[in-house]
């Protein structure tokens, strides 16, 4: 037999991210230090963690519906009123999945035929890529230009045309930080109507934003019934092993997402859920304190790279910082991002993994800073070993 794979999987590689969480251990074990996957190295809330295990020794332990259970996604439907003002039924607008991560290619796999165009923006998050791909849809790259990551509307309305089907919307973004003002979402939506597209719109990171506002597309006027909204509670509520994401969108969307998602993974699981309803129960000030420790980490943490010679781009939302490496005189991301996770301990992501076009990507590294402020402390004793741009220069 000479053919064992799929020519689809030979299509995209391994994830880049998740290779240097592996790096770091093989290197350092657990001295050293990841900042390169998004996830945080402080505890969950206790009353999440409680609840959980309260649910499984209340013997939730089998099979739930499969697009959720019913008090999770009534739980869901209350929170995303609240947060986001929009207003969806749960009986019929909203799918429980395995994560965002699942949502995305549930819906992918929903909406989309083979050759549709997709409208991305580059940098990304890693998986629209792949997503595309195992969705047999055609992505069209519209570039977010540093430094405030904007883009350029002509170059985003060439993009569309009979064949979009849909653009991909990551607001706070990862890896840039960027949160797309309500002006920007208007222009978007405004083209997502003419063309008769749809908006895939991942929040993920709907409660951390610095600087602006989080709008929801799916709030602006036209958009209810062409969004999908995707979120989780992966970032909100630090349990990215859980693996609970939700998509919210009309009832005819929705049944397709329904059965994708049944038939890829059955359901997400079910005593998490059961518990996750504690979470999307906290009063306001768990937000409020959430956002204020990770401005507290990200202000940190910016000044300390600056210390450190990286020329960064202050995110406005999410918990990365994009960074350009130009001045430290390496002749690629992935070259310095080996040499921290070699040589200094710490795990980055090399900025081409973001882009399509690799070569955009060639002198950024990006950071991660969901992590305590000891660990973060402990950044800037291990990147005081490196030499700073202005040693290399007088070496
Ligand atoms: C933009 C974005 N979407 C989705 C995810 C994954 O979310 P989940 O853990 O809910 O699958 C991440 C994780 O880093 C992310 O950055």
């Amino acid at each position: 037999m000479d053919r064992l794979t799929s020519d689809r999987a030979a299509r995209f590689t391994e994830s880049v991210i998740r290779d240097m969480t592996r790096q770091i251990l093989h290197y350092h074990g657990n001295q050293g230090l990841n900042l390169a996957q998004g996830f945080p190295d402080f505890p969950a809330p206790a009353a999440l963690k409680e609840a959980a295990c309260a649910a499984i020794m209340a013997d939730h332990n089998q099979y739930g519906i499969t697009w959720g259970i019913p008090s999770f996604r009534q739980a869901i439907a209350r929170k995303v009123a609240r947060y986001t003002g929009i207003v969806a039924d749960p009986e019929t607008q909203l799918t429980v999945c395995c994560g965002a991560t699942e949502a995305m290619i549930a819906t992918m796999m929903g909406v989309l035929n083979p050759s549709d165009e997709v409208v991305i923006f580059q940098p990304f998050y890693e998986n629209y890529g792949p997503d595309c791909i195992l969705s047999g849809a055609r992505p069209r790259f519209v570039a977010l230009r540093e430094p405030d990551w904007s883009f350029d509307r002509d170059e985003l309305a060439a993009a569309f045309g009979p064949r979009t089907r849909a653009i991909v919307i990551n607001t706070p973004n990862n890896p840039t930080g960027k949160v797309f003002s309500r002006d920007e979402l208007s222009f978007i939506a405004g083209l997502c109507q003419r063309w008769d597209s749809l908006a895939i719109t991942d929040e993920i990171y709907e409660h951390l934003v610095y600087e602006g506002e989080h709008i929801s597309v799916a709030t602006l006027p036209g958009m209810a019934e062409r969004t999908v909204t995707i979120s989780g509670l992966s970032k909100t509520y630090s349990v990215t092993g859980w693996r609970l994401g939700y998509a919210v969108a009309s009832p005819a969307i929705t049944s397709a997402i329904r059965k994708v998602h049944d038939f890829l993974t059955v359901g997400a699981p079910a005593p998490l859920q059961a518990a996750a309803c504690t979470a999307l129960a906290f009063e306001d000030s768990y937000y409020t304190q959430l956002l204020a420790d990770y401005r507290q980490r990200r202000d940190f943490t910016l000044r300390l790279l600056a210390g450190a010679g990286f020329r960064c781009y202050p995110p406005a939302g999410a918990y990365y910082i994009m960074t350009d490496i130009s001045d430290f005189g390496f002749e690629s991301d992935v070259a310095m991002a080996h040499y921290l996770v070699k040589d200094i301990g710490v795990a980055t992501v090399p900025g081409s993994s973001f882009y399509h076009d690799e070569a955009l990507g060639r002198q950024k590294i990006r950071f991660c800073f969901a992590k305590r402020m000891e660990t973060l402390q402990r950044l800037q004793g291990l990147l005081s070993r490196m030499a700073t741009p202005a040693k290399l220069r007088r070496l």
